[in-house]
């Protein structure tokens, strides 16, 4: 039985939003604006005396990557992004810096370079001009293809763009239809067309905050990156979408390890919905295009440690009654 916009509205127009917070310390800040740049949804605005001060209408999803940028420490959070009722109220559990790593007899440890580079990672937005040589390219694909898959059915399929007009096209070409999404989701009646062809998580405050930002052309969608990789996985295949993290994730980590910035771009799978250009990248309608990887050096600073949601974890511990719940 469809629904109504009245039925959906706890969805479609969500209450108990509470955006991010974020501050800067005057006392610290050396106004260098590294904060505002690294901000994916531009949140931040040059206030009095050069200091940034976060804009009255914005869509803080806390990813504090204007943390990791700022070379003084001056930024730091206010109140984390977090839903208390309605639709989207998930139980937003306190956020945590990562825990000290311990050896197994729990003595101090160090992290190991692969914990490192997991624990480090931030998306990179910004990048350098310069090229990406092609054996490093070639070794983040390598990356990719030796990703686990269910079945060993590998059902990956990279394209790689470098031509600059090429990004240019399909940067216009991606514009055009999220604009247009973003449109529809304004509308109370338009909206009703996405219910069921795009998926709830799509409907996020913070997915939705995004759209807005593409939309408006403060976000681009491939970042202005050198290179972009189009990630398609065979719908034939068991699972593809959980492939297409898999595989990608193995290629972020190893960009990173290779001294480069990366940054997924969901949005950037829009050229999946215009057949023309999906064509072109060379995927059949056996094929979806889930995902993009942008890659480059980065502009400056954008990796470093950050705090992330600690849900409750359940143990069963050999020995004991169970569960025993850490908080
Ligand atoms: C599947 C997936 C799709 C994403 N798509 C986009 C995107 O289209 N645009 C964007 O700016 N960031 C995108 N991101 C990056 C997320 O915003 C980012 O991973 C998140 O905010 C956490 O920040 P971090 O990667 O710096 O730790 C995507 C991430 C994932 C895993
Ligand atoms: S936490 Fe992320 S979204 Fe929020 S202001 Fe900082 S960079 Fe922007
Ligand atoms: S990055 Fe740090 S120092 Fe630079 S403007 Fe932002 S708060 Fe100030």
């Amino acid at each position: 039985m469809t629904q109504s916009f009245e039925e959906l509205k706890p969805m479609l127009r969500p209450v108990g939003v509470h955006m991010g917070v974020m501050e800067v310390d005057a006392e610290k800040c050396i106004s260098c604006g590294l904060c505002i740049k690294n901000c994916p949804f531009k949140c931040w605005k040059m206030g009095d005396n050069d200091i940034p001060k976060m804009k009255e209408t914005h869509s803080c999803f806390s990813c504090f990557n204007c943390i990791i940028a700022c070379p003084v420490d001056a930024v730091s959070i206010v109140e984390a992004y977090h839903v208390n009722e309605g639709f989207f109220d998930i139980q937003y559990p306190p956020i945590k810096m990562p825990m000290k790593p311990r050896d197994a007899e729990g003595n101090p440890d160090e992290w190991t370079a692969i914990e490192r580079v997991i624990l480090e990672r931030r998306s990179v937005r910004n990048f350098k001009e310069n090229p990406v040589p092609e054996p490093l390219i070639r070794r983040v694909l390598e990356a990719g293809r030796f990703a686990p898959s269910a079945g060993n059915q590998q059902p990956w399929k990279f394209t790689v763009v470098t031509d600059k007009a090429l990004i240019s096209q399909l940067e216009e070409a991606c514009h055009t239809v999220l604009q247009g999404i973003h449109a529809m989701y304004n509308d109370d009646q338009a909206v009703m067309n996405l219910v069921g062809n795009l998926p709830t998580g799509a409907f996020d405050p913070r997915v939705q905050g995004g759209f807005r930002c593409v939309a408006q052309k403060e976000l681009p969608i491939f970042f202005n990156a050198p290179v972009v990789i189009f990630l398609g996985c065979n719908e034939k295949m068991a699972s593809p979408e959980e492939h297409a993290g898999i595989c990608g994730q193995n290629m972020n980590l190893a960009a990173k390890s290779l001294g480069l910035g990366s940054c997924w771009s969901n949005f950037g799978a829009t050229v999946d919905l215009i057949p023309e250009i999906k064509s072109k990248l060379g995927y059949d309608d056996t094929w979806r295009i889930y995902s993009t990887l942008c890659l480059g050096y980065p502009q400056f600073r954008q990796e470093g440690m950050v705090p992330r949601y600690f849900r409750p974890v359940t143990w069963f511990r050999s020995g004991t009654d169970g569960p025993q719940i850490e908080e």
